[in-house]
């Protein structure tokens, strides 16, 4: 990949700063920065009188976005840590948020490093770790887990409907060798699916991949809870906008939003927000974005 010069285009951008509506002075948040896209228009809205408080768990992403935006004079607070640690982050530092942006899952940077491992296209080591020096990596993952259990996450994480095949061919292919590489795992996914059985607009791989990330990296476990804590950041008037891009998160963003309308929150939207067509054209891997939104009544809230 372009090591130096990482790219990532911004998904549902416009959107996602009506949705926000961004006031100078505010505290905003962005909990994932990746390299920092959203969070520059979130900065610039802010103005020199805000505060931008940004969090990724993946040190590369966050060392780029602190680069990035090293040119705006807002006060500027970084944290390489998982989201979840927003509310005793903002407890810490005594501030309550205007604005928190959850852009879930990965960018393109990480997806087109081959040696993150997340892609299905580019060959390169089975690991798919957030932060690679913790954590176990897919390859041990595969290699270790009972055929049932492989079954259950592909199931669980990827709503993959051939999931006992895929499972049956790694547990015959790791009796051979272990995996080693996102080809090793490609494989196995095509030896388990016929040809007529495959969707032509997605590659096949693709929910294997996308639930074997989220068994390693554990991004979905717990997401609903964190998100309705993180909602309970804010200050009156302010507003939570989250992008997912598959159901496991869509899901959880939805029913997050549904706790919150209990207690004074009230969703921007009544159903999520997708992009328009000419985004999808130009950039492909906003295709499944979805964007919901939250807001807390004036007067809302304990
Ligand atoms: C879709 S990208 C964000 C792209 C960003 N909005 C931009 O404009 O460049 C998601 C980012 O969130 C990070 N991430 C995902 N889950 C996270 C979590 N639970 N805690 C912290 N960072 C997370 C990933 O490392 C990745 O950099």
């Amino acid at each position: 990949m372009e090591a130096n010069n990482p790219r990532h285009e911004p998904v549902m951008v416009g959107q996602v700063m009506a949705a926000l509506a961004i006031r100078p002075g505010a505290v905003v948040v962005d909990g994932t920065v990746g390299l920092g896209g959203h969070s520059e228009r979130m900065a610039e809205a802010a103005g020199a009188a805000g505060t931008l408080v940004a969090f990724d768990w993946d040190e590369a992403m966050l060392a780029h976005a602190q680069r990035r935006l090293e040119r705006l004079p807002l006060r500027k607070l970084w944290f390489c840590e998982d989201f979840r640690a927003i509310p005793e982050t903002l407890a810490d530092l005594g501030l309550r948020a205007d604005a928190i942006l959850l852009d879930l899952g990965l960018n393109s940077a990480q997806v087109d490093d081959p040696l993150r491992g997340f892609s299905f296209l580019q060959e390169g080591p089975l690991d798919m770790r957030m932060d690679r020096g913790r954590g176990e990596p897919a390859s041990s993952l595969l290699n270790r887990l009972a055929l049932g259990e492989i079954e259950d996450l592909l199931r669980e994480y990827g709503d993959e409907r051939f999931a006992r095949a895929i499972a049956r061919k790694i547990v015959e292919r790791r009796k051979l060798r272990p995996l080693r590489t996102t080809r090793d795992l490609v494989e196995c996914v095509l030896e388990a699916i016929p040809p007529r059985a495959r969707d032509p607009r997605i590659h096949p791989a693709t929910r294997t991949f996308q639930a074997v990330r989220c068994a390693v990296t554990g991004e979905l476990e717990g997401l609903e809870d964190a998100l309705v804590e993180i909602g309970r950041c804010l200050e009156p008037g302010g507003r939570l906008a989250v992008l997912s891009y598959h159901s496991g998160e869509d899901r959880a963003a939805k029913r997050a939003i549904l706790r919150l309308a209990e207690e004074g929150f009230e969703p921007v939207y009544r159903k999520p927000v997708l992009p328009e067509p000419e985004e999808v054209r130009r950039n492909p891997r906003s295709r499944s974005a979805k964007l919901r939104a939250v807001w807390l009544r004036s007067g809302g809230g304990d």
